[in-house]
């Protein structure tokens, strides 16, 4: 079965051409990151716009790139929730006029899930295997910071979500605070390199570490809130040399992965779940990912991070997603809606080994 996906929730136009559900044949995107650097963060009619003007060249480039013609298409997938509305919008309308046109399927896709799902490009036979669940995700970008648990049977649900910011908005306002530019989370992973992580003791959010005992409701959440303000004080009202810039950037994100990379693991510990996986923009930090890797070895626990082309925003993941559903014929046929946000209980997804 071939599948075009189509990616439109944040800001980066996405289409990919994808077979069985692993078979990624063409993957193409435009991002329009230079579009709202200069508002260090994405505006979400901007986006709508952008999505208009590059839907179609996107969507050709991955024909082109895959060799598939309109017509070998079995179906169409879209992004359609969670996501910025007018930007989803884009992506779902265009969705269904070519499902129509073509009298193909058109499919709704959770973005979530379709991050989860293309961490396994390169893994799938883990997805496969009843013994690889639960899966205990960790979803990073700069929409979400969310710790997903899906068991064999295809429950997912969320287990621990941010309580304020996301992990990619708090480095993309640190960022910002220091003055490097959009989005944040590239350069300070770059500038971090060079600094020293233990030179500020910033704040760890929501790990008891303050002498604040956590409630057991949030012990699985998150908060970036207090680290971001503890890097505003330390780097405001001062003469920063290149030097001090490295060291609060490597601090600031010491604090950042050191909260995500604990909770996981406590996570995958209480939920008794063998797999982890990492994926979201986030998830292509080079810190996070050594210090996942440390983590995961030392829990005995395997660990499967997104390719960095399919950690950030994609339609490979929507058309490999899309898949499972289409092969299941599960597809609705009311159509579907777009939603910007998520409950908590995900559903069941379509690729679980157990679901009957
Ligand atoms: O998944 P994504 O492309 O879009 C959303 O769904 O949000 O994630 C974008 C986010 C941005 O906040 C960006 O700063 C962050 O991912 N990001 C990183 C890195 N690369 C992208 N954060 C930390 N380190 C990176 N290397
Ligand atoms: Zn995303």
């Amino acid at each position: 079965m071939t599948i075009l996906g189509i990616e439109t929730s944040c800001d980066e136009t996405a289409a990919a051409v994808v077979r069985d559900g692993t078979a990624v044949l063409g993957n193409a995107v435009a991002s329009q990151v230079t579009l709202h650097a200069g508002y260090g963060g994405v505006v979400p009619e901007l986006a709508a716009r952008e999505h208009l003007r590059s839907i179609r060249p996107v969507v050709e480039a991955a024909l082109s790139e895959s060799g598939v013609v309109l017509s070998d298409l079995d179906a169409v997938a879209v992004t359609n929730a969670p996501g910025l509305v007018p930007a989803l919008l884009v992506g779902c309308a265009y969705a269904k006029g070519l499902g129509w046109a073509l009298q193909r399927p058109v499919l709704g896709v959770n973005h979530f899930l379709a991050h989860l799902y293309g961490s396994f490009y390169g893994h799938m036979e883990i997805l496969a295997d009843t013994g690889s669940f639960p899966i205990l995700a960790l979803v990073v970008s700069g929409g979400h910071t969310a710790l997903v648990l899906v068991e064999s049977d295809g429950r997912a649900r969320l287990v621990g979500t941010t309580l304020d910011d996301a992990a990619g908005e708090a480095y993309d306002k640190a960022a910002k605070v220091l003055d490097l530019g959009y989005p944040g989370g590239p350069l300070i992973d770059r500038l971090a390199a060079q600094g020293d992580p233990r030179a500020y003791a910033f704040p760890r959010g929501l790990m008891g570490t303050t002498g604040k005992a956590v409630s057991a409701e949030n012990r699985f959440c998150f908060s970036f809130s207090g680290v971001k303000t503890a890097l505003l004080y330390a780097a405001r009202d001062r003469q920063l040399t290149p030097g001090d810039l490295a060291d609060l950037a490597a601090s600031f994100q010491q604090a950042v992965v050191d909260v995500l990379v604990s909770k996981t693991l406590r996570a995958a510990e209480a939920f008794g779940a063998p797999t982890i996986c990492a994926c979201g923009g986030v998830a292509c930090n080079r810190q996070l990912r050594r210090d996942l890797t440390a983590a995961a070895a030392a829990a005995s626990r395997r660990l499967v991070l997104a390719e960095p082309r399919y950690c950030t925003d994609n339609a490979a993941m929507v058309a490999g997603l899309a898949y499972h559903t289409l092969r299941r014929g599960a597809v609705e046929p009311g159509g579907f809606q777009v939603a910007a946000r998520l409950g908590e209980d995900l559903g069941r997804v379509p690729f679980a080994p157990g679901l009957v």
